[in-house]
């Protein structure tokens, strides 16, 4: 199980890393003061805090989220000792507080942390189920109900319900095939282990050893023994994510796992079963990989029994995803808890700009989008003005239909029309705006960016930014646009 975005409120770096393996963004407080401050700008899945943290520390991290949050996070306190403080039997069941007796028994974590999103489930609003098309999709939030989708759904349930293992998701990068893998463990094994690994991360000795594990001794820094990720997943899944990266000898010893279903720890001499579903996934096209001498034929042919692919958000067959999509980006996003609930949707305007874009960077680019226009935005629908997407050159020949005055005003005006796609601007618009939001606190702005304060730091001074630094949209804001002045004319 792999969260989105952890708050860590530990000096000791075990914790740190941890957090690292579970989520895709790890914030890091020095201390919980700071941890409720950062936790008020983008609030977390998961905190996690180590023996260090004191009753009444917790107490008032969770009263700060019984106050601020729409969905509140799990915490995790992790420990050195098989027995837990006695004091955590004092937090009522819904504080959704666990303990970690190891930070590196990672099988555990696994477990508490489905124990913990499970409860959270039970909280979220119903409504939400508009977005999927089925309970399948539902249980690992795969937004859509297009043909494409359905067809999508339909493969998973397929492969998923047969023997077939390697399974093979092949698609264009953020159209979600991590999400498809976990569809797949879902009705494969569901109260099994889903473990990845990126292939593309790790470099070739540090993926045999994370992937294998390793014996004491084995190498130059193996002080014990490791536990890899293939006897980790156990008789669950192994989500082996850009596998195309995966270096050549390694592809070697993985296809003798697919065919003898045994592995060796690096160093090691006893043959381990593999018992896990192994699957794989590609952004690129493996065939021309193997031409290319890149990867392994024999491996390819191995994977390739029954494929499934995710057509890319700009297909035809894809495009009335896009609104759903934007429309469920906007409810669930927590990048800026201050407007949760105030920004309730996205102008025709906005939304036609969305569907006429070509999206290389698929659904995940699209959420980003919406997330940085959830951060513009300053009425309580998002406009044409906020949504600043990478050129493409087709927002500008939008229609201009059901255009808002502010829309209007926003094509009128060259400084933030759609059409100007300078990056550096937006970017620099971007953090002179957050500093404005967090009034000028740097670890509040640098959260809400989802950067760490060193870069922002770097950031400000790249781009000069100072108190009061031009934010085009907020002064414009006082000029009235031409259809107003017009209206006031004819009046
Ligand atoms: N159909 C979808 N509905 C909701 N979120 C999606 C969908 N497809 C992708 N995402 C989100 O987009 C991001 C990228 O997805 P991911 O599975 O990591 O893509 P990939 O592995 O193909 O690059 C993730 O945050 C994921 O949750
Ligand atoms: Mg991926």
């Amino acid at each position: 199980m792999v969260l989105r975005r952890i708050l860590v409120v530990s000096r000791h770096t075990e914790v740190q890393q941890l957090a690292g393996r579970i989520a895709r963004q790890v914030l890091v407080a020095d201390d919980p003061r700071e941890a409720v401050d950062i936790a008020a700008t983008v609030v977390p899945d998961l905190i996690l805090l180590d023996d260090l943290a004191q009753p009444g520390e917790i107490r008032t991290i969770l009263d700060s989220s019984y106050n601020n949050y729409s969905h509140r996070p799990g915490i995790i306190l992790a420990g050195n000792s098989s027995i837990q403080p006695p004091w955590l039997a004092q937090f009522e069941p819904d504080a959704n507080i666990e303990y970690l007796p190891n930070t590196n028994d990672y099988e555990q974590l696994q477990k508490i942390l489905s124990r913990i999103q499970s409860r959270a489930r039970v909280e979220s609003p119903g409504d939400i189920n508009d977005f999927f098309a089925d309970d399948l999709a539902a249980s690992v939030s795969m937004t859509g109900k297009s043909k494409a989708v359905l067809h999508t759904l339909k493969m998973i349930k397929l492969v998923a319900s047969s023997t077939c293992n390697p399974v093979l998701i092949m698609g264009q990068t953020g159209t979600g095939k991590e999400l498809v893998a976990k569809a797949v463990h879902v009705i494969r094994h569901p109260d099994a282990q889903f473990v990845a690994v990126n292939c593309a991360a790790l470099t070739a000795n540090l993926l045999e050893s994370e992937l294998f594990g390793h014996v004491r001794g084995a190498f130059t820094g193996a002080d014990k023994d490791k536990t890899g990720l293939l006897e980790l997943a156990g008789e669950g899944t192994i989500f082996l994510d850009e596998i195309s990266e995966m270096p050549l000898d390694l592809q070697a010893k993985l296809l003798r796992i697919l065919q003898e279903k045994t592995f060796r720890k690096v160093g090691g001499i006893n043959d381990l079963v593999c018992k896990a579903t192994i699957i794989t996934s590609s952004n690129r096209d493996l065939r021309q990989e193997c031409r290319a001498n890149r990867f392994r034929r024999d491996l390819y042919y191995r994977l390739s029994i029954c494929p499934i692919t995710i057509a890319p958000l700009s297909s035809s067959e894809r495009r009335d995803d896009i609104r759903l999509l934007a429309e469920y980006f906007l409810k669930t996003s927590t990048v800026c808890p201050a407007k949760a609930g105030k920004i309730t949707s996205l102008t025709e305007m906005s939304i036609e700009a969305l569907e006429k874009h070509t999206w290389p960077g698929n659904v995940r680019e699209l959420r980003n989008v919406i997330e940085r226009a959830i951060l513009l935005e300053t009425t309580d629908k998002i406009g044409l003005s906020s949504i600043l997407i990478e050129p493409d050159e087709t927002v500008l020949s939008c229609v201009v239909r059901d255009a808002s005055c502010d829309e209007i005003r926003n094509m009128h005006n060259p400084k933030t029309s759609a059409g100007d796609f300078s990056l550096d601007k937006a970017e620099r618009e971007l953090i002179a705006r957050a500093l404005q939001e967090s009034g000028w606190q740097k670890t509040r702005a640098a959260a809400l960016l989802g950067i760490t304060r060193a870069t922002l730091y770097a950031k400000v001074k790249q781009h000069n930014i100072q108190k009061g630094t031009y934010l085009p949209k907020t002064e414009q804001d006082d000029q009235p646009c031409p259809l107003e002045q017009e209206a006031v004319t004819a009046a």
